[in-house]
């Protein structure tokens, strides 16, 4: 349990609609009177940002699968000292757009860093903290890319290096969020992404709701 806030992750192959959610609920739970800190990985911030680019914008330097890994960890000990710790001893809700278990399915499962050495970084990253609830938006492969491509034409969003890697790639990444789902299924809450959002929107809101303690009937505001 995260000292006096609530922490809540959001996980899942990309295009699966989950940075969507997690803004739908930031407003619904401001809406309830909770406070709310929104905030992403990689690039949560300022040091962050700079990885981010590092990381993701497609004409940088290739990285070896090893230094990705650690980067992202590194982007990730940053946030949790400077913008995640703070919030929750200050009472918050920190909605996090991806965090450890993004690493391990991306960099472990699809990119193949072993995965034991990988939890380890993880741990010292974050200083054990873990989140109270971990929201995975799983989608198939395809229609995530196909989502994520689209959007991008449209001049929405990104289509970044990881992106662009080969399907096998995402479809061993998506393997390895439900992996890891099951075996945490406390933790975890698992959403069909093909859903309509109202309906994923709902299914959040229920298990939240709970967890922070405010009541389920406020709104959807979608
Ligand atoms: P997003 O902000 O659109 O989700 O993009 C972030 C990308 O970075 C996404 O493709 C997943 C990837 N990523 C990793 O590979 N490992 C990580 O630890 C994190 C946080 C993100």
């Amino acid at each position: 349990m995260s000292e006096r806030g609530r922490f809540i992750t959001f996980e899942g192959p990309d295009g699966g609609g989950k940075s969507t959610q997690l803004e739908h609920l930031c407003r619904r739970l401001e809406h309830a009177g909770v406070v709310v800190l929104p905030t992403r990985e990689p690039g949560g911030t300022p040091v962050g940002r700079e990885l981010r680019a590092m990381l993701l914008v497609p004409d940088r330097a290739p990285l070896a699968p090893e230094a990705e890994a650690l980067l992202m960890c590194a982007d990730r000990a940053q946030h949790v000292a400077e913008v995640i710790r703070p919030a929750l001893s200050a009472g918050m809700v920190v909605l996090c757009d991806r965090y450890t278990e993004s690493t391990l399915a991306y960099q472990g499962f699809g990119g193949g860093v072993d995965l034991a050495s990988l939890q380890a970084v993880a741990e010292f990253a974050t200083g054990g903290l873990t989140p109270d609830l971990t929201v995975l938006i799983d989608v198939d492969v395809r229609l995530g890319l196909e989502r994520r491509r689209k959007a991008f034409r449209a001049g929405e969003g990104e289509f970044n290096r990881i992106d662009r890697r080969r399907l096998d790639y995402h479809q061993r990444v998506r393997n390895g969020f439900l992996s890891l789902a099951l075996r945490e299924p406390e933790r975890f809450l698992v959403v069909d992404g093909a859903l309509a959002p109202e309906v994923i929107s709902d299914q959040l809101w229920e298990r939240v709701a709970a967890l922070v303690g405010v009541r389920a009937e406020i709104p959807r505001l979608l």
